[in-house]
C-alpha cells in the first residue's frame, strides 16, 4: 500500500505524486559553487546581504534580517518588538504551531483566535470583539480585564497563501497602540490590497523551509521600515555580539543568523519567484475549474482584495454530499499513489495548548474536519494534475 509518511518537500517514492517539492531550476548550483569556491560559507558573506536586500525590495520594506528559519524570526520579531513574559499577544487558532510556540519562547501567553470562514484567516471581528470588549486602557497599556494581563501585540497568519483581512485588524492595532507581526511564512508573494504580505504591519516574517514558495533548506527573514528593529534583530541574532573582539556581550543572544550558503540558494530562488508564482497561480486554477462543480467538494476561494500565492491548494470535502469524507479520501488517494494532507489541528484542540485562551473556535473545527490540501509542487506536471483531478471527480462517478 503506498505510504503518505515521507515529509513535505522531501524526494518522493517513484510514481508518487508529492504535497510539495521544491522548484530548484536556477541558479542555485551555480552560486552554491561560489560560495564554496569563496569559502564564504558561514553565517556572514555576499548572498546574506544580497538575498536581505532582494528579499527586502520584494516585500517592499526598507529593511530585511536573515534569520536561521521561520520560528526564530518570529521569536526575534517578537523580541524587538518588546513582548515580554506575561505579555499577552493574539494569534490565529488555525495554523501550523510555530507562531503560537515562539510567543511562549518570549514569555508571553497566546490569545487564540478563530478563523472567519470565507477565506479562513484570522477573524477581524473577533479580534476587535476582543480588544474592545474583554480589555481595558489603563496607564497608555491595554490590560486584558480577566488577569490583568498587558495585551502587546497581534500575530495574524496569513494561512496556505492568502492574506488575512487586515484593515481592521491594523485598525484594532492602531486603536490601543499594539505591535502588529506578520506570520508571513506560508505567503511570500502574496497581496493585500495591492501590497504585499510582510510590509502590512509593523514587523513581516518568512520562512525558507523546504515546502515553502521558495526554499533555502532552511531558512527566515525579518522584514521591516524600522532601522531600529532590524540593528537589534542582527544583534539578538548574532549573540548580542557588543565587542566582537573582546566578546563582550550586554544581553542574552542567540545564534539565529543564515548561512550564506543557505542565502546563496534564496537568492537563486528569488530570481525565479516570479515564475514559481504564476505557476503556483495556474495550478490552482486548473484545480478551480476542474473540481469547482464536483458535487461536496467547495474550493479554497480568493478574496476581491486579495492575490494568494496558493502556497497548499485546499479543498473542503462534505462527505455526505461527496460521499466519502477528507479522511477516506485522503487514504484513497495515497492508494494511488497521490499525498494529500488535512490541515493543522487547531490550536485550541492541540494538547500543548489547553492552558491558552480561545475566541470562537467553530469554524477552524468545521476546517479542520473538512479540509484536504491536494499536491501543487510549483513544477508539478499537467499529467499529475489531472491524475489528482481524476482521482477527486472518480469519487463521485
Ligand atoms: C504558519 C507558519 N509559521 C511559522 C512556520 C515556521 O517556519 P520554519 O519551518 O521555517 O521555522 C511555518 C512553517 O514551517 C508556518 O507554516
Amino acid at each position: 500500500m503506498a505510504s503518505t509518511s515521507f515529509e513535505p518537500g522531501a524526494l518522493a517514492p517513484s510514481g508518487m505524486i508529492p504535497l510539495s517539492v521544491p522548484l530548484l531550476s536556477g541558479n542555485e548550483w551555480k552560486y552554491l559553487k561560489e560560495c564554496l569556491d569563496s569559502g564564504w560559507v558561514s553565517s556572514a558573506g555576499p548572498f546574506v546581504d544580497r538575498f536581505e536586500r532582494m528579499v527586502a525590495d520584494y516585500a517592499g520594506t526598507q529593511h530585511g534580517v536573515a534569520i536561521v528559519n521561520g520560528t526564530a524570526a518570529l521569536h526575534t520579531a517578537l523580541l524587538i518588538a518588546g513582548v515580554e513574559p506575561d505579555d499577552e499577544v493574539l494569534v490565529s487558532t488555525l495554523t501550523f504551531i510555530a507562531p503560537v510556540n515562539t510567543i511562549r519562547y518570549a514569555g508571553a501567553w497566546p490569545v487564540l483566535i478563530d478563523a472567519e470562514p470565507a477565506h479562513w484567516q484570522m477573524d477581524p471581528q473577533r479580534v476587535a470583539d476582543f480588544l474592545d470588549n474583554e480589555c481595558r486602557w489603563q496607564n497608555h497599556e491595554l490590560r486584558n480585564k480577566a488577569n490583568g494581563r498587558r495585551v502587546k501585540a497581534i500575530m495574524p497568519v496569513h494561512i496556505l497563501g492568502h492574506p488575512c483581512d487586515m484593515d481592521p485588524i491594523l485598525a484594532a492595532a492602531r486603536k490601543y497602540d499594539l505591535i502588529v507581526i506578520e506570520d508571513a511564512t506560508e505567503s511570500l508573494g502574496a497581496e493585500y490590497k495591492g501590497r504585499k504580505v510582510g510590509h502590512l504591519g509593523d514587523i513581516g516574517c518568512f520562512s525558507f523551509n523546504g515546502n515553502k514558495i521558495i526554499t533555502t533548506g532552511g531558512g527566515g527573514m525579518i522584514v521591516t521600515d524600522d532601522a531600529n528593529w532590524t540593528a537589534k534583530a542582527k544583534y539578538l541574532s548574532t549573540q548580542a555580539k557588543d565587542d566582537p573582539i573582546e566578546y563582550v556581550h550586554n544581553e542574552i543572544g542567540f545564534n539565529y543568523r543564515l548561512t550564506n550558503i543557505q542565502a546563496a540558494l534564496g537568492c537563486a530562488q528569488m530570481e525565479q519567484m516570479d515564475e514559481t508564482l504564476s505557476k503556483k497561480r495556474a495550478i490552482a486554477g486548473r484545480y478551480g475549474s476542474a473540481l469547482g462543480d464536483v458535487p461536496g467538494v467547495s474550493l479554497m476561494r480568493e478574496a476581491s482584495w486579495a492575490s494568494s500565492n496558493f502556497w497548499m491548494y485546499t479543498v473542503l470535502i462534505d462527505g455526505k454530499i461527496y460521499g466519502e469524507n477528507s479522511r477516506a479520501l485522503m487514504r484513497r488517494l495515497a492508494r494511488e499513489d497521490i499525498q494529500s494532507r488535512p490541515l493543522w489541528q487547531p490550536m485550541h484542540q492541540s494538547p500543548a495548548c489547553q492552558d491558552f485562551q480561545v475566541r470562537g473556535g467553530e469554524v477552524a473545527d468545521l476546517l479542520h474536519r473538512d479540509a484536504l490540501t491536494l499536491p501543487c509542487s510549483a513544477g508539478l506536471p499537467l499529467d499529475d494534475q489531472d491524475r489528482v483531478i481524476d482521482a477527486i471527480q472518480a469519487g463521485v462517478r
